[in-house]
């Protein structure tokens, strides 16, 4: 049975983000326009969701457009638009049936109005829901999230702590992402929660998001089950 697949001492991650990057390249590798490529991430991403609520996590991040991103030719973006606009809806509503809370993350008032009042109907489907949650990051960049969750502190006239600006990040209320998996062969973060991935392990795969699997996500799992998180205390300290 799929359920039970993941060995049965493993430790589950309660929250893990994902880089989504690779989709142009793998594209370009079978001679395919990059729309393709988002297309089948897309597809893609939707699977490991399933697969990663199957298994018992709880939280799951999924980076899926950058800030930065909104800087690629128009037709791209407009690609990416067209993905939301035919199959957002019907993708989320299958995931969240199973009392998955939707949050769509970032700067959203820049994305086409249409696309927004799909995000916003989605999310709003699924708003009564706990314990549970997709979070999907688009137009989404981690400094810009501070600086809003520092402004709203200064709005307030705060001082500001550790705990109340977690409280003010699209994340509130949320652990924070155990493992970060970034796809694609890059090695970096390019701006995606740079405050709640303080102690995350993260796993860079050289596969191309279209071609991660689940046995690959389940391995990145059973890898971090096997990390030592120290949280700057010593073995000997952990042991007691
Ligand atoms: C990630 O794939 C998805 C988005 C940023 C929208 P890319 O589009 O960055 O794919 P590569 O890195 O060019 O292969
Ligand atoms: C990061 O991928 C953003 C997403 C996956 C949505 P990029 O392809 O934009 O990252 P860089 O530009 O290579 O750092
Ligand atoms: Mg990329």
């Amino acid at each position: 049975m799929a359920k039970n697949r993941i060995k049965g001492d493993t430790r589950i991650p309660q929250h893990i983000a994902i880089i989504m990057d690779g989709n142009g390249r793998w594209a370009k590798k079978r001679l395919m326009p990059r729309s393709f490529g988002h297309k089948m991430g897309m597809e893609r991403m939707i699977g490991l969701m399933e697969r990663a609520f199957d298994i018992g996590v709880p939280y799951i991040t999924v980076y899926a457009l950058s800030t930065e991103n909104l800087k690629r030719p128009e037709a791209e973006l407009n690609g990416l638009y067209d993905l939301i606009r035919n199959h957002f809806e019907k993708y989320m509503d299958r995931l969240c049936q199973k009392g998955v809370r939707l949050r769509v993350i970032g700067e959203t008032h820049l994305l086409p109005q249409d696309v927004q009042e799909i995000l916003r109907r989605s999310e709003k489907k699924t708003e009564s829901y706990e314990g549970k949650g997709i979070n999907i990051a688009l137009c989404y960049g981690s400094r810009a999230e501070l600086v809003r969750a520092t402004n709203l502190a200064v709005e307030r006239g705060e001082k500001v702590t550790e705990e109340s600006l977690s409280s003010l990040l699209y994340t509130a209320g949320q652990p924070d992402p155990d493992l970060l998996i970034r796809t694609g062969k890059e090695v970096r973060l390019s701006n995606f929660l740079l405050w709640q991935a303080a102690y995350a392990e993260l796993f860079f795969s050289n596969k191309m998001f279209p071609e991660f699997t689940d046995k690959d996500l389940e391995k990145a799992i059973v890898w971090f089950s096997g990390r030592a998180r120290r949280f700057g205390k010593t073995d000997e300290q952990l042991a007691q």
